[in-house]
C-alpha cells in the first residue's frame, strides 16, 4: 500500500466529508476529534509502513502513541505534534526506509524528503530518545547533528519518555525493565546495547522530568 503524503489533506478523510456532506448525514462522533489531525495522519503512513512487514514493532510504535495521548492534558499545544512523533518514530526500521543502520535518521529523513513533512516533526524523530550517542557510536554523529537540529529538551524528553515505558509488545513497562530488555535482546557487546548503556542516565532523567510535570499538572 502506498501511504498517503503526510503534509497534504488526508484524501480518503476528504471523500468521506463529501459523501457524508451529499447525503446530509454528519461525520461519526468518535472521529471528529481526531480528524485531519497530524496525529492521524502520522497514524495511517506509521500503519502503512510497519503494520504487515513488522507487526511486533508496530505493536510497539500503538503502546508509544498511547502513551503520548495520555499526557495530552500535560502537553497543551504540543500534543498533536508528540503524538505524531510517537507513531512515526520508528518508521526508520521499515524495509526500503532503513539505509544507514540509524533508524532515527532514516526515518527523519523519509519524512523530510519524500512527506516534506513539517520540520519540528522531522527534528523529533531523528534525535528520538538520545539518537545522537548511537549516531556517535556509529560514526554518524555530524551527519545526523548538520541535518537535522536537535530539539528542546521538553519536548525531546516527552518521547524519550514515551518510548522508554513501553515494551516491544506495546505494553506499559517501569524504564528500568525496558533498557535491561533491550541489553538482553541485543546482547552485551552489540552497539545499540552500547549506546542505550550511555544514554541511560539522560533518559532516565528525561522520565523523571516527565513524570515530575504529569504530577505537577495533576
Ligand atoms: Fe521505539
Amino acid at each position: 500500500m502506498r501511504p498517503a503524503p503526510l503534509a497534504g489533506p488526508d484524501a480518503e478523510q476528504d471523500v468521506f466529508r463529501r459523501l457524508a456532506t451529499s447525503v446530509n448525514v454528519p461525520p461519526r462522533l468518535s472521529n471528529l476529534g481526531r480528524m485531519n489531525t497530524l496525529a492521524s495522519r502520522a497514524e495511517q503512513l506509521a500503519q502503512a509502513l510497519l503494520q504487515e512487514s513488522l507487526s511486533r514493532r508496530w505493536a510497539h510504535v500503538q503502546g508509544v502513541a498511547a502513551r503520548a495521548r495520555s499526557l495530552a492534558p500535560v502537553l497543551g499545544a504540543d500534543a498533536d505534534l508528540l503524538e505524531a512523533a510517537a507513531w512515526l518514530h520508528d518508521i526508520g526500521y521499515a524495509p526500503g526506509l532503513a539505509t544507514t543502520g540509524l533508524h532515527a535518521l532514516d526515518g527523519a529523513r523519509y519524512l523530510r524528503d519524500t512527506q516534506h513533512a513539517d520540520t519540528m516533526l522531522c527534528r523529533l524523530v531523528a534525535h528520538h530518545t538520545c539518537a545522537v550517542i548511537e549516531a556517535e557510536e556509529r560514526g554518524l554523529a555530524d551527519i545526523l547533528g548538520l541535518e537535522f537540529e536537535p530539539v528542546p529538551e521538553e519536548l525531546s524528553s516527552v518521547l524519550t519518555y514515551c518510548d522508554i515505558t513501553t515494551s516491544p509488545d506495546g505494553e506499559l513497562v517501569p524504564a528500568e525493565r525496558r533498557l535491561a530488555e533491550i541489553q538482553q535482546r541485543y546482547g552485551p557487546e552489540h552497539l545499540v546495547s552500547r549506546s542505550m548503556q550511555r544514554a541511560t542516565p539522560m533518559i532516565l532523567r528525561a522520565v523523571e522530568q516527565v513524570q515530575d510535570r504529569a504530577a505537577r499538572s495533576a
